[in-house]
């Protein structure tokens, strides 16, 4: 069966495929530098961005620039002590997100106004408890999970959260703020109330001593340290076409597609289970291990596996594989979950979907512990598994009949410049 046989997927893939080098050790930097300069110039100028410690777009591929924090920190005392200023009709909140309350006013917040896809068919529908789940990881600030209010009728119209992370570029483990669920009402928006959010969570950040921030977007602002995209494999195609999310492809019928689809239903590889709490201190060090060939990673250590890896029902999902002989742990694969809304189907409200986070294969080959993924993601009844091409990712993505999305993932760092753009298999971070 030809490509031309598989459902294409909705978001469509883009004409500008990827720049996949024939050899690695050949990177192309001056066209992975025109690539982003060239999206960059599509766009208009960054009145907010263009005045921040980022790599600015003038920069880009003059290699001479030094790698490394573009602003030294200020004294502490030298950091404003008060919030910025709000328009007089809203007020500041932090956000304690150990109250059901609160967490219901974010989630319903988000629910209602966070990201779509460009044709406004689904929107990103985080759990309460994956929200509780990503905002408190150890080490969290309180201050951090920012929201902004109207002061007569009390709703909630903004927000924008950090969470602190130690984040390695190249041989430097640097602290920075992860900063994420940035949203405003939709009542309310291109009133440069972003611009604000923004610079107050940055304030926060400050006050505690933290200059370096990574953050992911779907625009393009100054300036990318690389660029993903996600790829999705149909794991229940039938709705997924029911939906929109997916076309079926030329020359394709309903029953054939699925048949295309279909996987087994035990796992292949033996010793493949679920991640258990004594898992802990085994899955840090080979993951340790393996993120260390990456440009950028997180430093993981046995609490930060504890938080985002061990499995936390509807949040995130691990396995493993124990060696039956050696008991020894050699792989690991893990995925979190993050349905969408549906806005437009008679028949369906909810899309059930699994994103790959961290995978690290020693001795089962990749592709085979990622299908392994896929069969427990579709017992586990989701309706699409999607992927970055981050990592490795992009030795099994064809494989196992993933197909590229229309949407890409810019990932960005705050106050620290890269000395070249990467490529997104340079890249060992995923956020949420
Ligand atoms: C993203 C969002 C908060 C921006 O608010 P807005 O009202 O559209 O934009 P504002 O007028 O307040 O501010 C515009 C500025 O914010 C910047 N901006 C917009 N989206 C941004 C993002 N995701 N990350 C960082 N900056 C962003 C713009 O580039 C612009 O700055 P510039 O002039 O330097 O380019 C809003 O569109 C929203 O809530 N969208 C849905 C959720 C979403 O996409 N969140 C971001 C997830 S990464």
């Amino acid at each position: 069966m030809d490509d031309n046989d598989k459902p294409t997927e909705n978001p469509k893939p883009t004409s500008d495929a990827n720049i996949t080098p024939k050899n690695e050790s050949e990177i192309s930097m001056d066209s992975l530098a025109r690539k982003v300069q060239e999206s960059l110039s599509l766009a208009k100028r960054h009145k907010f961005w263009e005045t921040q410690p980022v790599g600015q777009l003038k920069d880009l591929g003059d290699t001479n620039l030094p790698e490394g924090p573009i602003e030294a920190p200020t004294p502490l005392s030298e950091v404003k002590q008060e919030p910025y200023n709000l328009p007089s009709q809203y007020e500041w909140i932090t956000c304690d997100m150990d109250s059901e309350e609160m967490c219901n006013e974010v989630y319903n917040l988000l629910t209602s106004n966070y990201v779509e896809d460009d044709e406004n068919m689904f929107r990103f529908n985080y759990s309460k408890e994956f929200l509780q789940w990503a905002l408190r990881p150890p080490g969290y600030f309180r201050s951090w999970h920012i929201g902004v209010r109207a002061k007569s009728s009390k709703r909630m119209v903004a927000f924008i959260t950090g969470v602190p992370a130690r984040i390695r570029v190249r041989e430097t483990i640097v602290n920075m703020a992860e900063i994420n669920f940035l949203c405003v009402h939709k009542k309310l928006r291109s009133k440069r109330l972003a611009p604000v959010m923004i610079k107050e969570v940055t304030r926060r950040v400050h006050l505690e001593n933290i200059w370096q921030a990574a953050y992911t977007a779907g625009v393009v602002i100054p300036t990318p340290i690389t660029i993903c995209q996600y790829w999705h494999r149909s794991l229940n195609p039938k709705k997924l076409i029911d939906v929109g999310f997916s076309r079926l492809g030329a020359r394709m019928t309903m029953s054939r597609t699925i048949k295309l689809y279909k996987l087994p239903d035990q796992t292949a590889t033996p010793g493949f289970r679920k991640m258990e709490p004594h898992d802990v201190p085994a899955v840090t060090r080979l993951l340790r291990n393996y993120l260390r060939q990456f440009v950028v990673s997180p430093d993981f250590d046995e609490n930060d596996v504890e938080h985002w890896l061990l499995p936390k029902e509807n949040v995130v999902d691990s396995f493993l594989v124990e060696s039956p002989e050696t008991h020894e742990i050699t792989d690991f694969c893990s995925f979190y979950t993050l349905p969408s809304s549906i806005l437009g189907s008679q028949n369906y409200t909810a899309l059930k979907a699994a994103y790959s986070y961290y995978n690290v294969s020693t001795k089962t080959p990749l592709t085979q512990l990622m299908n392994d993924a896929l069969i427990v993601a579709k017992r586990k009844d989701f309706d699409v598994f999607n992927a970055l091409d981050v990592m490795h990712n992009e030795t099994f993505l064809k494989e196992l009949k993933f197909g590229p999305g229309d949407g890409k993932l810019h990932y960005y760092l705050y106050n620290y410049r890269i000395r070249r753009v990467l490529q997104p298999s340079e890249l060992g971070l995923v956020l949420l």
